[in-house]
């Protein structure tokens, strides 16, 4: 039965609700929405006013073409106004109970040829199409928010939907201007089966007070170049959507991971639903604002002895990197490494960087000339006796590290600070090599150090408020963004973006999704600068299956463990683009 799509209809006026009549209209289609009363009629209407006022404020749409877009927006409070329509999207709240007796009530009015979508995140499709007389003519069809920007429709076919509704609502969403991406019908889709077990990480990590959700925050923005970190996304998304996704993915998977942490169940009891009530993880000016009003303010500059000289241990990539941030900050640097070749290719490096700087136009010459000249080099520890803070940054082994701790206990002044840019040992047995723990404490930099503005400030049980605050502050002082986090597997980037990575190999692994479809998922739908493939592939299978294990035998939780995949890979040889093969292949 082949139906030409008319008039649109779309049950629930909310978030996602809203979203969808405004990108129905501007696509020049008649659009009804159904709230149960007059005053939720009238909040819908509010709703998607609001959005196009702020799109012509914003310049991206004509004054006329908005109100054009409106006029073709009417409502109704019962299902009997849906009658006329060709295509009808549910986005009622996130309840199996609701959603069927929706479609149930709809089967009853609407025509016969009529297509049903659903916009769940997490629901099984096919429990919702078995509630009506038309399980062929039911599809998912899940828009991502705001669903006027975001390009990706997860398009969900059970077993039951017949091939030319598919065809049907593929057409229509490509001619709303999306991506439709095919899933079959399991709970999470791609997007939400990657994104939500990582959301809800990052609450339990911040309910554990682990981190501030700033922090955390700014540390997935910083460090993974996503545009809102997990919290201030769970607050847009709303905390009562989070919470009944995540219930959804457990009772599907069974994953203790997936069930909702309990700090969820509690904001969403107490009526915090994040940004739509005003208040979520943050507290907004008012209800549906995106004005944040309890932001901490950042970190201040320390205050204590300031640091001069700083002294940095390796050779490495990070190392040039790291030399060349701190002498751009106005410190004189003393690089140590362990041959003459290896210092002259480090600071070749870090001359290199600040030539690309200047060809840029973003220093003059002058100025890199003068940075360079603040970095002078050694090959002895003992000339590293009169700095201040030095950091370590030699190769990510227990042993080797543990060496270059006492040689530098031994050779620097009492109460200068030691750290370590490690991204997956212990700080604390650093400092355990050391007879200074408590001033021993990580910086972990990101790569390429001069452009990532993140840096983890990492304190063990041992290390002192006082050097914590004053490499917090320092960290400013060179133009970075501390975020402060204690000494376990991970700290905050890590622990929160690899597991997500290894559950899209598994994902792929069971032949659910292709990594071009997955990573496209990710990046239309969550706005993600590269999908998980692509970023596996640069950071190194080799580097992600090392982290995996490393999360691993901290937390000892069956998704840190490697998927089979990705270890067989590696022992193949396919490390990503610096073998030329990973899951993409390279020229
Ligand atoms: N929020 C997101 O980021 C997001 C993204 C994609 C999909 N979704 C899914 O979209 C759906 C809606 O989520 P939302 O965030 O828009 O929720 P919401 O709470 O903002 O909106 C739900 C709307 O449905 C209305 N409603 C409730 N019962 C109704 C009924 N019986 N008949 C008609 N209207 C009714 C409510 O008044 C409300 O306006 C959910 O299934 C959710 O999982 C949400």
């Amino acid at each position: 039965m082949s139906i030409e799509i008319r008039t649109v209809g779309v049950i629930g006026c909310g978030t996602m609700g809203s979203g969808i009549c405004e990108v129905c209209a501007r696509a020049g289609f008649d659009v009804v929405f159904m709230e149960p009363t007059d005053e939720l009629v009238a909040a819908g209407h509010d709703r998607i006013r609001r959005s196009v006022e702020r799109a012509v404020a914003r310049a991206k749409m004509e004054p006329e073409a908005a109100e054009e877009l409106l006029e073709r927006i009417s409502s109704t409070t019962t299902l009997d106004g849906l009658a006329g329509c060709d295509l009808v999207f549910e986005a009622v709240p996130e309840q199996l109970g609701l959603k069927k007796d929706v479609f149930a009530a709809l089967d009853e009015v609407a025509k016969e040829e009529a297509i049903f979508a659903t916009n769940t995140s997490s629901l099984p499709v096919i429990d919702m199409a078995v509630a009506t007389k038309r399980p062929s003519r039911v599809v998912g069809f899940h828009f991502f928010n705001p669903a006027q920007v975001m390009k990706l429709v997860e398009l969900v076919h059970t077993v039951a939907t017949e091939e030319q509704v598919i065809e049907s609502a593929r057409r229509f969403a490509e001619g709303l201007g999306k991506v439709p991406v095919p899933c079959r019908d399991r709970a999470g889709f791609i997007a939400n089966l990657l994104l939500f077990p990582y959301l809800n990480s990052a609450v339990r990590m911040f309910e554990a007070g682990y981190a501030t959700r700033e922090d955390i925050d700014a540390a997935m923005t910083l460090g993974c170049g996503h545009p809102m970190g997990p919290l201030a996304l769970l607050d847009l998304i709303g905390l009562d959507s989070g919470y009944e996704i995540c219930e959804a993915l457990y009772r599907q998977w069974r994953d203790s991971q997936a069930a909702p942490a309990p700090l969820l169940k509690q904001y969403v009891t107490a009526g915090y639903l994040g940004r739509k009530s005003g208040r979520g993880f943050y507290r907004y000016e008012k209800p549906e604002s995106s004005k944040i009003v309890d932001a901490a303010a950042g970190a201040e500059l320390h205050d204590g002895a300031p640091v001069g000289t700083v002294g940095i241990v390796g050779t490495g990539l990070m190392a040039a990197g790291i030399a060349e941030v701190v002498a751009k900050a106005g410190h004189d640097v003393v690089l140590r490494g362990r041959s003459e070749a290896s210092i002259k290719k480090a600071k070749g490096a870090t001359a290199k960087s600040l030539v690309r700087a200047v060809d840029k136009g973003k220093l003059d010459r002058a100025e890199a000339e003068a940075i360079l000249d603040r970095i002078t080099t050694t090959l002895e520890f003992s000339d590293l006796a009169e700095c201040d803070l030095v950091v370590e940054a030699v190769a990510e082994s227990l042993d080797v590290k543990a060496a270059v701790f006492q040689e530098l206990d031994a050779a620097v002044k009492p109460d200068a600070v030691l750290a370590t840019t490690t991204s997956s040992l212990s700080v604390i047995d650093l400092a355990g090599a050391t007879t200074r723990p408590d001033k021993v404490l990580g910086l972990h930099f990101f790569n390429p150090a001069p452009i990532m503005k993140l840096v983890e400030v990492v304190r063990t049980v041992a290390t002192s408020d006082e050097v914590e605050e004053r490499a917090s502050g320092w960290i400013r002082s060179l133009g970075k963004h501390p975020v402060r986090c204690r000494d376990r597997a991970g700290f905050i980037v890590n622990f929160l973006l690899f597991p997500y990575l290894n559950d899209a190999v598994r994902m792929h692994e069971e032949g659910y999704g292709k990594p071009e479809d997955i990573d496209a998922a990710m990046k239309l739908g969550c706005a993600h600068p590269m999908g998980p493939f692509e970023l596996l592939d640069i950071v190194g299978l080799d580097v992600t299956y090392a982290i995996l294990n490393s999360l691993h035998e901290e937390f000892r939780e069956r998704r840190y463990a490697p998927a089979p995949l990705l270890e067989h890979m590696v022992r193949a040889g396919y490390l990503g683009r610096k073998s030329g093969r990973g899951f993409y292949t390279y020229a």
